[in-house]
């Protein structure tokens, strides 16, 4: 098979790993794609959002899949420009990634058809989300309505900070995504992060993750893309994965069908699972990132077949995925100075060493000068993964693997998995 991946982070080198180890696969060409990522496929120049040069790629390459990493791809429309030219596309549709792209049009599903979630309203005028501050009790969370780099979410601690930020957000901070603002109730609870793949009309779960979200150590400092993750997730007990199931994942499957936006491509609930169960923080229309990463190295079943199915239909005719036992952990190595303004330029040794059994380095902001060297050019811009018998055993391996990695002009998270360790030491099952 000849396939088309398109991305060029770390979630999408992870993917080229994965899908470079088919035996089905024959050809892949990544588009952008990084310099990690130059040894798994052809790399072509064309940016996530060009949906014409992307389509003609396809094309030329006579590509039997198009597999979509990033959110911005999808709402260009180019899954939908795909499926007019007859090509399988691993990703929804415009329509259904709203889901993603819309935070008031997947608050209003989720209402429509029953789906946990937070309280909320829609406003698009600044006087009467001030005016709402009224009926909403603190922390307030604000959120900008469209695709705000996953930071267009803002929890104040009283009025008056919400009333500042919203003239914020009104005043352009998010640009166009900040034109109509959602206001939710604020759930408590461990959130993680849980994935399905669907074919349109049926769901397939493929497992959970929890990521870190804040840039530094204590989940303290700015909201990030995601600075590590781990895999499984302990919040994810056999219960809550089922209730997820049920009354999450499955319905909301069956109603995009119903609504005529069937979702083809893998679903990222982010869910709070608190007292009355897990709620829907957020939708993504893609995988995460870093979650995707360590999804990966613990997946054993073979990718492509699952990615396809979901493309052409007929998901339900496959078992279900089998992954490793193992723990899997991802830690990501940022470019100082991220998430706001992070320095470019710097140079990185060893990143691309033989890190021994169970390691794994992906790249994402990478760049590679003539010489060779590698360069940092982006946030986030390495990710070590590692997976282990256990989860500090995943931890230690990650973490002799950053350190082998000389790179001062980066920093990293030196606590990631902390929540799930503590746990197991406190547990009789340690
Ligand atoms: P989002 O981009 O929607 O995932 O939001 C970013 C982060 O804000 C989430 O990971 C949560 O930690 C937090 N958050 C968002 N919505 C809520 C909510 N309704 N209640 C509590 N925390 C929230
Ligand atoms: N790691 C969070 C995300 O991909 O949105």
């Amino acid at each position: 098979m000849n396939i088309l991946l398109v991305g060029s982070g770390g979630r999408e080198h992870a993917l080229a790993w994965k899908i470079a180890r088919s035996p089905l696969l024959e050809r892949l060409v990544i588009a952008p794609g990084n310099p990690g990522m130059a040894r798994l496929g052809e790399l072509r120049a064309i940016k996530p959002t060009d949906v014409d040069a992307l389509t003609a790629c396809a094309r030329e390459i006579r590509a039997d899949l198009v597999v979509v990493g990033p959110e911005a791809a999808l709402d260009a429309g180019l899954a939908d420009r795909l499926a007019s030219v007859g090509i399988a596309c691993f990703g929804p549709s415009r329509r259904a990634a709203r889901l993603e792209t819309s935070k008031a049009f997947a608050k209003a599903f989720m209402e429509r058809h029953d789906i946990p979630t937070a309280a909320y309203g829609v406003y698009d005028r600044l006087k009467d989300a001030k005016a709402a501050l009224d009926v909403f009790r603190p922390p307030y969370v604000l959120k900008a309505d469209g695709l705000a780099a996953g930071k267009g979410v803002v929890i104040s601690a009283d009025r008056r900070e919400a009333r500042s930020e919203l003239e914020d957000i009104f005043g352009g901070r998010f640009g166009a995504a900040g034109a109509r603002v959602v206001i939710e109730e604020f759930m408590t609870g461990e959130e993680g992060s849980l994935f399905a793949l669907s074919d349109g009309r049926h769901a397939m779960l493929l497992g959970g993750a929890q990521d870190h979200k804040r840039a530094f150590d204590g989940d303290l400092g700015p909201n990030t893309g995601g600075m590590g993750a781990y895999s499984p997730a302990p919040v994810f007990d056999a219960d809550t994965v089922e209730a997820a199931r049920t009354r999450i994942v499955e319905p909301t499957i069956a109603a995009m069908n119903a609504e005529g936006c069937p979702y083809r491509g893998v679903l990222y609930a982010g869910l709070m699972v608190g007292e009355e169960g897990p709620r829907v923080v957020e939708f993504n229309a893609r995988f995460g990132d870093p979650e995707c990463q360590v999804l990966m190295m613990r997946m054993e079943s073979d990718l492509v077949p699952y990615l396809l199915a979901c493309a052409r239909g007929g998901l339900e005719r496959l078992p279900e995925p089998v992954f490793s036992p193992q723990a899997g952990i991802v830690v990501v190595l940022a470019a100082k100075g991220y998430p706001d303004s992070p320095l470019e330029g710097s140079i990185i040794r060893g990143a691309e060493q033989d890190f021994g059994e169970g390691v794994q380095v992906f790249h994402a902001g990478t760049r590679r000068r003539p010489d060779g060297t590698l360069i940092a050019a982006g946030g986030r811009v390495l990710n070590v993964c590692a997976v282990g018998d256990s989860l500090a055993e995943a931890r230690a391996r990650a973490y002799r693997a950053v350190r082998a990695i000389d790179w001062p002009g980066g920093f990293h998270r030196s606590d990631i998995g902390w929540r799930a360790l503590a746990r197991d030491e406190g547990s009789d099952s340690a």
